[in-house]
């Protein structure tokens, strides 16, 4: 038996738990962060990055595939699964090694092992207590699936469809949020048969309608096929293949099946609700501070209720380090939080939805969408897709949506737009260069301005 005592305890070292950390440690705080499994959590192993890679790959694949558009003479030969896993799994390692590096340069204290909330202030594992000023309640999100759909063998969830090794002939997707499109948007692009399944009426049900839509339309247009407005019923596999059935009674054989029906916050059994702290369905609720019902428990990432998003995990941790280091930092806003799905095309979008803003501020509600048809970069790539303002009239931009290949790297201009409640003069007046894609965000602005260049007003 041991007992240690720090400023701060965090259980998790995730996204929200390591950025807490390092941010607190910068701060003079002592720090003593609990890690089951590898320092870097979902995002680095499971998530983010290496879907990402996957996707560059699958990029790749179709730059290959379609190389003749652009007069050059290039073939593909196929798809080499171990050696793309390889390449992800490198991208992760370098990334996971840099990370390392860092945790052990802030000088915070690393413990691998579970920890479990025995007190408000005290977190074991194994027989040593490590006892906190304030304690972060870190623990991330697993890959949830539906009651009667059991993970194993042809059916699989993210976590095991990252690790996959083959290339399916054909593939079920269930469910059609972010994870299900950016997967079949890899599959597709490695030659897979896919179908969607999803029990809402729209791809991204989250985006705004007119993303869904493109978003739809340009699948439609890649051989990607998808139900939408359909439910699940059941599934049975055998050695050849799963069998899906939907509530309308249609049913659907592939290869493989995944899974990417949400993910769960990951807080059974860890000592959280003996310890008094409020939840709701497993999440754990806080105030805008990140203060839980328990003086001295924080809680960051996707245990709470919210987007389920690493930078969002990142911009909590930080906010906690700073509150508690006295810094008063300004409590982070959700709907300021730029979202992106890095599927082809890609989905990007911040603030409010068109019908969200409608429903907010009614007849006040104006906006625009720039067709990327006219941006010179978007031809250049030949990618389609658009920019769309949503707008207050006489007032800021609330919502930028955007729909396209590489559109994902506009987000940042869009976001401070949003967030610094720029109006459309604003910036009309800055110049943007030509020939970037980052050009459609200016002109769309030119013409809510009322001053359109390549555009119709
Ligand atoms: P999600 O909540 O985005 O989508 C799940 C979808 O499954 C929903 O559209 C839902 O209507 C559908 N669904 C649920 N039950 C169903 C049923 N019985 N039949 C048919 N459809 C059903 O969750 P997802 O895609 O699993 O992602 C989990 C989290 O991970 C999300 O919060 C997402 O934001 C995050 N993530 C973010 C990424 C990014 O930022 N690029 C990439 C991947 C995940």
């Amino acid at each position: 038996m041991s007992d240690q005592q720090s400023d701060l305890v965090i259980l998790g070292g995730g996204s929200g738990g390591y950025a807490c950390a390092l941010r607190a440690a910068e701060l003079g705080l002592s720090v003593t962060l609990i890690e089951e499994a590898e320092l870097g959590g979902t995002c680095l192993h499971r998530g983010c990055i290496p879907t990402k890679a996957l996707l560059h790959s699958a990029e790749v694949a179709d730059t290959a595939r379609e190389s003749e558009t652009f007069g050059v003479k290039a073939t593909l030969d196929g798809i080499d699964m171990p050696a793309v896993l390889a390449y992800k799994d490198g991208v992760v390692a370098r990334l996971y090694k840099g990370l390392q590096g860092l945790v052990k340069s802030r000088k915070v204290n690393l413990v691998t092992g579970t920890g479990t909330l025995v007190s408000p202030n005290t977190v074991k594992v194994g027989d040593t207590t490590y006892r906190g000023t304030n304690v972060v309640l870190a623990t991330g999100s697993y890959a949830k699936t539906i009651p009667g759909l059991e993970i194993g063998g042809r059916i699989m969830t993210s976590d095991q469809a990252l690790r996959y090794d083959e290339v399916p002939t054909s593939a079920i997707v269930l469910g059609g949020g972010v994870i299900g499109v950016e997967f079949a948007s890899i599959w597709r692009s490695f030659g897979v048969d896919v179908t969607v399944v999803e029990a809402l009426p729209r791809l991204l049900a989250a985006e705004d309608a007119a993303s869904s839509k493109v978003l739809e339309r340009t699948f439609r247009k890649r051989g990607i096929a998808f139900h939408t407005g359909t439910k699940f019923a059941s599934a049975a596999q055998d050695d050849s293949a799963v069998t899906v059935t939907l509530e309308d009674g249609k049913t659907l054989t592939a290869d493989v099946l995944l899974v990417a029906v949400g993910r769960g916050p990951r807080t059974q059994g860890l000592g959280f609700a003996e310890a008094g702290v409020s939840m709701d369905r497993g999440f754990v609720l806080t105030d805008e501070r990140l203060n839980t019902n328990v003086a001295g428990i924080r809680a960051v990432g996707d245990i709470v209720p919210g987007l389920q998003l690493a930078h969002r995990g990142f911009a909590q941790g930080i906010f906690v380090a700073e509150d508690i280091a006295g810094l008063n930092p300004r409590p982070i806003e959700e709907t300021g939080i730029p979202r992106v799905t890095y599927s082809d095309p890609e989905i990007a979008s911040v603030g409010l939805n068109e019908d969200v803003a409608k429903a907010q501020y009614g007849d006040e509600v104006v906006s625009y969408e720039y067709n990327l048809g006219g941006n010179g970069k978007s031809q250049i790539l030949m990618t389609t897709g658009f920019v769309k303002l949503v707008a207050l009239k006489d007032g800021p931009v609330v919502g930028v949506h955007m729909v396209g290949q590489r559109v994902g790297e506009l987000i940042g201009e869009a976001q401070l737009i949003v967030n610094w409640q720029a109006d459309a003069d604003d910036v009309a007046s800055l110049i943007h260069a030509h020939p970037t894609q980052n050009e459609a965000l200016g002109e769309a602005h030119l013409a809510l301005a009322g001053k359109p260049l390549h555009a119709h007003a």
